[in-house]
Protein backbone atom coordinates (compact mmCIF):
# COMPACT_ATOMS: atom_id res chain seq x y z
CA UNK A 1 0.00 0.00 0.00
CA UNK A 2 1.34 3.15 -0.50
CA UNK A 3 0.07 6.54 0.28
CA UNK A 4 1.07 10.04 -1.61
CA UNK A 5 0.31 13.49 -0.34
CA UNK A 6 -1.69 16.43 -2.58
CA UNK A 7 -0.95 19.74 -1.21
CA UNK A 8 -3.13 21.77 -3.34
CA UNK A 9 -3.28 25.47 -2.00
CA UNK A 10 -6.99 25.21 -0.99
CA UNK A 11 -6.39 21.47 0.48
CA UNK A 12 -4.09 19.12 1.46
CA UNK A 13 -5.08 15.04 1.50
CA UNK A 14 -3.86 11.69 0.97
CA UNK A 15 -4.37 9.34 -1.63
CA UNK A 16 -4.11 5.90 -0.65
CA UNK A 17 -3.03 3.15 -3.07
CA UNK A 18 -3.23 -0.51 -3.56
CA UNK A 19 -4.80 -3.37 -3.30
CA UNK A 20 -7.59 -3.75 -0.41
CA UNK A 21 -7.02 0.19 -0.20
CA UNK A 22 -10.55 0.93 0.49
CA UNK A 23 -11.01 -0.93 3.82
CA UNK A 24 -9.29 2.30 4.54
CA UNK A 25 -12.37 4.24 4.20
CA UNK A 26 -13.91 4.93 7.86
CA UNK A 27 -10.49 5.59 8.59
CA UNK A 28 -10.25 8.84 6.40
CA UNK A 29 -14.06 10.05 7.44
CA UNK A 30 -14.38 12.16 9.90
CA UNK A 31 -18.23 12.86 9.81
CA UNK A 32 -21.19 9.99 10.75
CA UNK A 33 -23.49 10.75 7.36
CA UNK A 34 -22.49 9.53 4.01
CA UNK A 35 -23.87 9.63 0.31
CA UNK A 36 -22.58 7.00 -2.25
CA UNK A 37 -23.13 8.32 -5.69
CA UNK A 38 -22.32 5.56 -7.91
CA UNK A 39 -23.31 4.12 -11.25
CA UNK A 40 -25.53 0.97 -12.10
CA UNK A 41 -22.79 -1.35 -13.01
CA UNK A 42 -20.29 0.03 -10.17
CA UNK A 43 -23.33 -0.50 -7.64
CA UNK A 44 -23.90 -4.38 -8.54
CA UNK A 45 -19.88 -4.74 -8.07
CA UNK A 46 -19.05 -2.59 -4.99
CA UNK A 47 -21.38 -1.17 -3.39
CA UNK A 48 -22.66 -3.46 -1.02
CA UNK A 49 -19.17 -3.93 0.16
CA UNK A 50 -18.35 0.01 0.80
CA UNK A 51 -21.87 0.07 2.68
CA UNK A 52 -20.69 -2.66 4.74
CA UNK A 53 -17.38 -1.23 5.48
CA UNK A 54 -19.27 1.83 6.54
CA UNK A 55 -22.07 0.37 8.23
CA UNK A 56 -19.29 -1.59 10.62
CA UNK A 57 -17.29 1.58 11.37
CA UNK A 58 -20.85 2.85 12.99
CA UNK A 59 -21.02 6.03 9.47
CA UNK A 60 -24.82 5.68 8.40
CA UNK A 61 -24.84 5.65 4.60
CA UNK A 62 -27.71 6.39 1.74
CA UNK A 63 -27.14 5.02 -1.70
CA UNK A 64 -27.46 7.15 -4.78
CA UNK A 65 -27.27 5.45 -8.18
CA UNK A 66 -26.95 7.23 -11.11
CA UNK A 67 -27.14 6.03 -14.96
CA UNK A 68 -24.06 4.78 -16.85
CA UNK A 69 -22.60 6.36 -19.75
CA UNK A 70 -21.27 10.15 -20.87
CA UNK A 71 -24.21 11.34 -22.46
CA UNK A 72 -25.69 11.03 -18.56
CA UNK A 73 -23.02 13.74 -17.26
CA UNK A 74 -25.45 16.35 -17.32
CA UNK A 75 -26.90 19.37 -15.04
CA UNK A 76 -30.10 17.03 -14.74
CA UNK A 77 -27.92 14.49 -13.23
CA UNK A 78 -26.58 16.50 -10.58
CA UNK A 79 -30.31 17.95 -9.90
CA UNK A 80 -31.49 14.40 -9.69
CA UNK A 81 -28.76 14.06 -6.85
CA UNK A 82 -29.49 17.07 -5.15
CA UNK A 83 -33.05 15.84 -4.60
CA UNK A 84 -31.87 12.63 -3.37
CA UNK A 85 -29.34 14.32 -1.01
CA UNK A 86 -31.77 16.12 0.69
CA UNK A 87 -34.09 13.35 0.54
CA UNK A 88 -31.21 11.93 2.37
CA UNK A 89 -30.89 15.04 5.04
CA UNK A 90 -27.34 15.42 3.80
CA UNK A 91 -25.80 18.53 5.23
CA UNK A 92 -22.43 20.64 5.46
CA UNK A 93 -21.53 17.50 8.19
CA UNK A 94 -21.92 14.70 5.60
CA UNK A 95 -19.76 13.54 2.91
CA UNK A 96 -20.19 12.50 -0.66
CA UNK A 97 -18.83 9.13 -1.76
CA UNK A 98 -17.93 9.35 -5.46
CA UNK A 99 -17.39 5.36 -6.47
CA UNK A 100 -16.89 4.40 -10.02
CA UNK A 101 -15.01 5.91 -12.93
CA UNK A 102 -13.96 9.72 -14.47
CA UNK A 103 -17.93 10.57 -15.75
CA UNK A 104 -19.03 9.39 -11.79
CA UNK A 105 -16.37 11.52 -10.16
CA UNK A 106 -17.24 13.99 -12.31
CA UNK A 107 -20.62 14.57 -11.28
CA UNK A 108 -20.36 13.49 -7.50
CA UNK A 109 -17.47 16.08 -7.07
CA UNK A 110 -19.69 18.74 -8.94
CA UNK A 111 -22.69 18.03 -6.74
CA UNK A 112 -20.91 17.76 -3.58
CA UNK A 113 -19.00 21.14 -5.30
CA UNK A 114 -22.14 22.96 -4.95
CA UNK A 115 -24.87 21.40 -2.68
CA UNK A 116 -25.22 23.22 0.26
CA UNK A 117 -22.04 25.59 -1.50
CA UNK A 118 -19.99 22.65 -0.69
CA UNK A 119 -19.44 19.41 1.38
CA UNK A 120 -17.04 17.27 1.51
CA UNK A 121 -16.01 14.75 -1.37
CA UNK A 122 -14.16 11.25 -0.99
CA UNK A 123 -12.78 9.94 -4.67
CA UNK A 124 -12.80 5.76 -4.76
CA UNK A 125 -12.05 5.82 -8.58
CA UNK A 126 -12.79 2.55 -10.18
CA UNK A 127 -10.60 2.82 -13.56
CA UNK A 128 -7.20 3.02 -14.30
CA UNK A 129 -7.87 6.51 -16.15
CA UNK A 130 -10.15 7.82 -12.46
CA UNK A 131 -7.07 6.23 -10.58
CA UNK A 132 -4.27 7.97 -12.15
CA UNK A 133 -5.73 11.08 -13.42
CA UNK A 134 -9.26 12.35 -13.01
CA UNK A 135 -10.02 11.46 -9.30
CA UNK A 136 -6.91 13.45 -8.23
CA UNK A 137 -6.79 17.34 -8.51
CA UNK A 138 -10.41 18.54 -7.97
CA UNK A 139 -11.56 18.88 -11.56
CA UNK A 140 -15.55 18.47 -11.19
CA UNK A 141 -18.35 18.89 -13.55
CA UNK A 142 -20.70 17.87 -16.63
CA UNK A 143 -21.02 18.34 -19.74
CA UNK A 144 -23.52 20.88 -22.12
CA UNK A 145 -24.82 20.40 -25.48
CA UNK A 146 -22.21 22.60 -26.27
CA UNK A 147 -19.28 20.76 -25.28
CA UNK A 148 -18.00 19.03 -22.87
CA UNK A 149 -16.96 19.52 -19.08
CA UNK A 150 -17.96 23.11 -20.05
CA UNK A 151 -19.65 23.42 -16.13
CA UNK A 152 -18.38 22.75 -13.65
CA UNK A 153 -15.71 23.55 -10.12
CA UNK A 154 -12.43 23.15 -8.22
CA UNK A 155 -13.49 20.68 -5.84
CA UNK A 156 -10.67 18.70 -4.04
CA UNK A 157 -11.51 15.42 -2.44
CA UNK A 158 -11.10 14.93 1.59
CA UNK A 159 -9.19 12.17 0.03
CA UNK A 160 -8.88 9.70 -2.72
CA UNK A 161 -8.45 5.87 -2.07
CA UNK A 162 -7.50 3.99 -5.46
CA UNK A 163 -8.27 0.47 -4.88
CA UNK A 164 -6.13 -1.77 -7.32
CA UNK A 165 -8.84 -4.94 -6.80
CA UNK A 166 -10.89 -2.53 -8.37
CA UNK A 167 -9.66 -3.08 -11.95
CA UNK A 168 -9.45 -6.47 -12.50
CA UNK A 169 -12.92 -6.62 -13.47
CA UNK A 170 -12.59 -4.28 -15.93
CA UNK A 171 -12.88 -4.71 -19.52
CA UNK A 172 -10.64 -4.71 -21.61
CA UNK A 173 -10.96 -1.42 -23.68
CA UNK A 174 -10.92 0.01 -20.03
CA UNK A 175 -7.60 -0.83 -19.70
CA UNK A 176 -6.17 0.87 -23.15
CA UNK A 177 -8.08 3.81 -22.07
CA UNK A 178 -6.30 4.17 -18.69
CA UNK A 179 -2.76 2.89 -20.29
CA UNK A 180 -3.09 6.07 -22.71
CA UNK A 181 -2.70 7.90 -19.47
CA UNK A 182 -0.05 6.38 -17.95
CA UNK A 183 2.17 6.95 -21.23
CA UNK A 184 1.39 10.33 -21.34
CA UNK A 185 2.72 10.48 -17.22
CA UNK A 186 6.02 8.82 -18.73
CA UNK A 187 6.48 11.30 -21.69
CA UNK A 188 5.59 14.09 -18.89
CA UNK A 189 8.86 12.98 -16.53
CA UNK A 190 7.91 9.83 -15.09
CA UNK A 191 10.21 8.00 -16.53
CA UNK A 192 10.01 4.87 -14.07
CA UNK A 193 6.96 3.84 -15.43
CA UNK A 194 8.35 2.52 -18.96
CA UNK A 195 10.09 -0.73 -17.42
CA UNK A 196 6.43 -1.30 -15.82
CA UNK A 197 4.72 -0.92 -19.08
CA UNK A 198 3.04 -4.37 -20.61
CA UNK A 199 -1.11 -4.29 -21.78
CA UNK A 200 -1.79 -6.02 -18.52
CA UNK A 201 0.90 -5.27 -15.79
CA UNK A 202 1.20 -7.40 -12.75
CA UNK A 203 -0.56 -6.56 -9.23
CA UNK A 204 2.74 -4.84 -8.24
CA UNK A 205 3.29 -2.95 -10.96
CA UNK A 206 0.01 -1.27 -11.10
CA UNK A 207 0.32 -0.32 -7.34
CA UNK A 208 3.48 1.56 -8.74
CA UNK A 209 2.37 2.91 -11.85
CA UNK A 210 -0.62 4.37 -10.54
CA UNK A 211 1.37 5.57 -7.59
CA UNK A 212 3.83 7.16 -10.16
CA UNK A 213 0.86 8.80 -12.45
CA UNK A 214 -0.54 9.93 -9.16
CA UNK A 215 2.75 11.31 -8.03
CA UNK A 216 3.48 13.52 -11.22
CA UNK A 217 -0.18 14.61 -11.19
CA UNK A 218 0.18 16.20 -7.86
CA UNK A 219 3.32 17.59 -8.43
CA UNK A 220 1.04 19.75 -10.89
CA UNK A 221 -1.62 20.37 -8.87
CA UNK A 222 0.48 21.86 -5.98
CA UNK A 223 1.99 24.19 -8.83
CA UNK A 224 -0.98 24.98 -10.39
CA UNK A 225 -4.37 24.10 -9.05
CA UNK A 226 -6.69 26.53 -10.87
CA UNK A 227 -5.03 25.19 -14.29
CA UNK A 228 -3.89 28.70 -15.55
CA UNK A 229 -0.61 27.68 -16.30
CA UNK A 230 1.82 24.49 -15.79
CA UNK A 231 -1.22 22.38 -15.22
CA UNK A 232 -2.05 22.85 -19.03
CA UNK A 233 1.14 19.81 -19.50
CA UNK A 234 -1.33 17.32 -18.25
CA UNK A 235 -2.60 17.79 -21.96
CA UNK A 236 -0.36 16.47 -23.65
CA UNK A 237 -2.68 14.20 -26.98
CA UNK A 238 -5.28 16.03 -25.65
CA UNK A 239 -6.30 18.98 -27.89
CA UNK A 240 -5.90 15.76 -30.70
CA UNK A 241 -7.71 13.31 -28.87
CA UNK A 242 -10.63 15.66 -27.85
CA UNK A 243 -11.04 16.71 -31.66
CA UNK A 244 -11.13 12.59 -32.50
CA UNK A 245 -13.84 12.07 -30.09
CA UNK A 246 -15.61 14.87 -31.13
CA UNK A 247 -15.04 13.76 -35.04
CA UNK A 248 -16.99 10.43 -34.46
CA UNK A 249 -19.67 11.96 -32.41
CA UNK A 250 -17.66 10.17 -29.05
CA UNK A 251 -18.82 6.76 -30.54
CA UNK A 252 -16.16 4.92 -32.04
CA UNK A 253 -13.20 5.83 -30.05
CA UNK A 254 -13.63 6.12 -26.09
CA UNK A 255 -10.67 8.96 -24.59
CA UNK A 256 -7.85 6.64 -23.76
CA UNK A 257 -7.80 5.45 -27.30
CA UNK A 258 -8.04 8.78 -29.00
CA UNK A 259 -5.21 10.16 -26.06
CA UNK A 260 -3.31 7.25 -27.43
CA UNK A 261 -3.62 8.56 -31.01
CA UNK A 262 -3.42 12.65 -30.17
CA UNK A 263 0.06 11.66 -28.74
CA UNK A 264 1.17 9.91 -32.10
CA UNK A 265 0.17 13.23 -33.41
CA UNK A 266 1.31 15.29 -31.06
CA UNK A 267 5.22 13.56 -30.96
CA UNK A 268 4.63 14.16 -34.90
CA UNK A 269 4.00 17.47 -35.18
CA UNK A 270 6.30 18.42 -32.31
CA UNK A 271 9.10 16.67 -34.62
CA UNK A 272 7.96 18.58 -37.82
CA UNK A 273 8.02 21.65 -36.13
CA UNK A 274 11.77 21.22 -34.67
CA UNK A 275 10.45 21.09 -31.13
CA UNK A 276 10.17 17.24 -30.40
CA UNK A 277 13.84 15.52 -31.25
CA UNK A 278 13.39 12.60 -32.83
CA UNK A 279 15.11 10.52 -29.68
CA UNK A 280 12.23 11.77 -27.60
CA UNK A 281 9.38 10.60 -30.18
CA UNK A 282 10.75 7.12 -30.63
CA UNK A 283 11.06 6.61 -26.60
CA UNK A 284 7.37 7.95 -26.17
CA UNK A 285 6.17 5.47 -29.15
CA UNK A 286 7.94 2.59 -27.54
CA UNK A 287 5.83 3.29 -24.73
CA UNK A 288 2.86 3.48 -26.67
CA UNK A 289 3.65 0.00 -28.13
CA UNK A 290 4.66 -1.45 -24.84
CA UNK A 291 1.43 -0.64 -23.46
CA UNK A 292 0.15 -2.43 -26.35
CA UNK A 293 -2.03 0.80 -27.52
CA UNK A 294 -3.17 1.25 -31.43
CA UNK A 295 -2.53 4.82 -33.03
CA UNK A 296 -4.27 4.06 -36.10
CA UNK A 297 -6.42 6.90 -37.60
CA UNK A 298 -8.28 6.30 -40.78
CA UNK A 299 -9.37 9.78 -41.96
CA UNK A 300 -6.73 12.68 -42.58
CA UNK A 301 -5.46 14.66 -39.33
CA UNK A 302 -6.06 17.74 -40.95
CA UNK A 303 -9.56 17.03 -40.72
CA UNK A 304 -9.35 17.40 -36.96
CA UNK A 305 -8.09 21.23 -37.39
CA UNK A 306 -11.87 22.87 -37.46
CA UNK A 307 -12.84 20.71 -34.34
CA UNK A 308 -9.94 21.58 -32.68
CA UNK A 309 -10.70 25.73 -32.46
CA UNK A 310 -13.13 24.90 -30.31
CA UNK A 311 -10.73 23.81 -27.40
CA UNK A 312 -11.14 25.51 -23.86
CA UNK A 313 -7.73 25.55 -23.91
CA UNK A 314 -6.98 27.92 -26.94
CA UNK A 315 -6.46 31.38 -25.62
CA UNK A 316 -6.53 33.21 -29.42
CA UNK A 317 -7.78 32.15 -32.75
CA UNK A 318 -4.91 29.71 -32.38
CA UNK A 319 -4.53 26.31 -30.97
CA UNK A 320 -2.71 25.53 -28.33
CA UNK A 321 -0.80 22.31 -28.68
CA UNK A 322 1.03 20.51 -25.89
CA UNK A 323 4.57 19.12 -27.66
CA UNK A 324 7.71 18.11 -25.58
CA UNK A 325 11.22 19.74 -26.21
CA UNK A 326 12.30 16.09 -24.23
CA UNK A 327 10.80 13.84 -21.62
CA UNK A 328 9.28 15.67 -18.95
CA UNK A 329 9.78 19.28 -20.80
CA UNK A 330 6.15 19.85 -21.66
CA UNK A 331 5.85 23.37 -23.92
CA UNK A 332 2.33 25.04 -24.82
CA UNK A 333 2.78 26.00 -28.51
CA UNK A 334 1.12 28.19 -30.51
CA UNK A 335 -0.05 27.28 -33.34
CA UNK A 336 -2.52 29.07 -36.61
CA UNK A 337 -4.92 26.83 -37.62
CA UNK A 338 -3.75 26.73 -41.34
CA UNK A 339 -0.16 26.32 -39.91
CA UNK A 340 -1.62 22.90 -38.33
CA UNK A 341 -2.92 21.53 -41.61
CA UNK A 342 -0.05 22.50 -43.33
CA UNK A 343 2.03 20.29 -41.32
CA UNK A 344 -0.45 17.50 -40.84
N1 LIG B 1 -6.93 15.79 -16.50
C1 LIG B 1 -6.16 16.96 -16.60
C2 LIG B 1 -6.17 17.79 -15.36
O1 LIG B 1 -6.64 17.35 -14.33
O2 LIG B 1 -5.71 18.89 -15.41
Amino acid sequence: MKTLTVAAESRKYQIHIGAGAVSMLPEVLTVKHAVIVTDGNIAQMYAARVMELLNDAGIASTLCVIPAGEQNKTLATVERLYHEFAAAEMNRRGVVIALGGGITGDIAGFAAATFMRGVQVVQIPTTIVAQVDSSVGGKTGVNLGEGKNLVGAFHQPSAVIADTDFLHTLPEREWRAGLAEVVKCYALGETAIAPLLAPHPTEENLEQLVALCCRLKARYVAEDERDTGARAALNFGHTFAHAIEKYYDYARYNHGEAVAIGMRLALEAGEKLGVTPTSTVLDVRAAIEQAGLDTSLELSPRELVPLMLGDKKNTSANISLVLLQDLGKPIVYEISPRELEELL
